[in-house]
Order: C-alpha cells, then structure tokens, then sequence
C-alpha cells in the first residue's frame, strides 16, 4: 500500500515554520495540532456515513453522520499526544487510547511503559498518532501491540516520514496505510530524521 503524503501549499507553508528551530513550543504545538487535523481529514476520507433526516431553517433533507463511536484515536507518548489535540476537533466523541514508548538512546529501540486502550478495539477503525516516523520500531510496535488486543483496520498518521521507517512499517504490517505531512530524506546517525524537524516530544513540552 502506497503511503499517503499530503502535497498542498499550505501544508508546506505550516512545515516551513514547523522545522525551523527558532519556533517557540506555543507556535510548535498549535502548528502540529492543525497539520493533524488535515491529516485526519485525508485519512478519513472513507468514514462511512448514515443517512438522517434534519430540518434547516428552510426544509428538511437527508444529511450524513459518522458514527464517532467507531472510531479509536491512539497517541504513541509523549510526541503522539500533541496530533491528539488536530483529531479531537474533527471527531470530538471518538475513544482514545495511549502507548507509553520512548526510544532507547543506544539501541534507538522502543521501550513500553503504559498500555491503555478502549475495549472493543477489534471493531473500531483504529488511528495511531505519532509526529515521527523513524527508524519504525515504534510505530511498528504500537500496531503490533494493538493487533495482539485484536484491532484490524488500523490507520498511521505522522507529520515527518524517514524512507527508512516507511519501508520497515511496510514491511513488517503491510495492511497499515500511512498518511504523512511530508517525507524526508533519510536518517543521521542518530536515527533523527534529516532535515526533520528535531526532537518532536522536546519541541511540543519544551523539554529541552
Ligand atoms: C520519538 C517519536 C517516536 C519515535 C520515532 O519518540 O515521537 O515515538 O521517537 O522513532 P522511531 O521511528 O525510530 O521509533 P521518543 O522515543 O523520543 O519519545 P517522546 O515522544 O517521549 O519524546
Ligand atoms: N524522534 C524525534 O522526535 N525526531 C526524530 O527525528 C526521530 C525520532
């Protein structure tokens, strides 16, 4: 499955203060917000909708509803949470739940240290959220720990995709289609992605 890159002007126009590294964590975290809500609208392009019947000021007509209910927001932390925010606006009811992963500073592995999500997952249309996608061992992990809780139909959304991690998730869950704000060039040494945009956690908390 082909990734999903998002190609608009105005997307480029939000990156260009994104990853430049004088944007102060307010800028930084609003920016992240409205990009993952356009993510969002892409991704769910193929919400189905019901048919309901609503009276306008004018007439009824037939208007279209998602069930919100069948949808499941999961941000990877911390970084994950700050898309959080983008989605919310779109689906304010959908369930949400959390993957606690940091990487390992040597190893660049994911480690997990919290794990809660809506039940039911194995019927809801489940979106991961995390800014990076890097070496992949995260977002690799996340899914692969959500299909152990039996969920199916699973969506990846992050603002910065590194070639690298592309075709790792690929690989290894080749039923995940991934939607990205912009694909980068590669990873550096140490596994950030070039030109990137940084630290995502430490640029939304202003950790660092
Ligand atoms: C960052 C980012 C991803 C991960 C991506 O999180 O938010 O979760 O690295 O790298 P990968 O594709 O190589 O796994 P980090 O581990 O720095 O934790 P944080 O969100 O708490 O800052
Ligand atoms: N995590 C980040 O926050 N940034 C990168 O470039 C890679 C991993």
């Amino acid at each position: 499955m082909e990734p999903v890159i998002l190609k608009h002007p105005l997307i480029d126009n939000k990156l260009s203060i994104l990853r430049n590294k004088k944007t102060g964590t307010k800028e930084f975290r609003e920016l992240i917000s409205e990009i993952s809500m356009f993510l969002c609208y892409e991704a769910l392009k193929d919400a189905k909708t019901e048919e309901i019947e609503v009276e306008t000021p004018i007439c009824k007509t037939k208007a279209y509803k998602v069930n919100e209910d069948d949808y499941a927001f999961i941000p990877i932390l911390r970084a994950g949470t700050g898309m959080l925010d983008g989605l919310i606006n779109v689906l304010p009811n959908a369930k949400i739940g959390h993957i606690g992963l940091y990487r390992d500073e040597k190893t660049f592995k994911p480690q997990r240290y919290y794990y809660k999500v809506p039940k039911d997952i194995d019927k809801k249309q489940v979106v991961v959220l995390d800014p990076m996608l890097a070496t992949g061992g995260s977002a690799i992990d996340a899914i692969t720990m959500l299909k152990e809780e039996g969920a199916k139909d699973i969506k990846f959304l992050c603002i910065i995709a590194a070639p690298e991690g592309i075709k790792k998730l690929q690989e290894v869950h080749p039923d995940v289609k991934i939607y990205a704000s912009a694909l980068d060039e590669k990873l550096n040494e140490n596994a950030y992605i070039v030109p990137g945009l940084g630290d995502a956690g430490d640029r939304i908390f202003g950790t660092k």
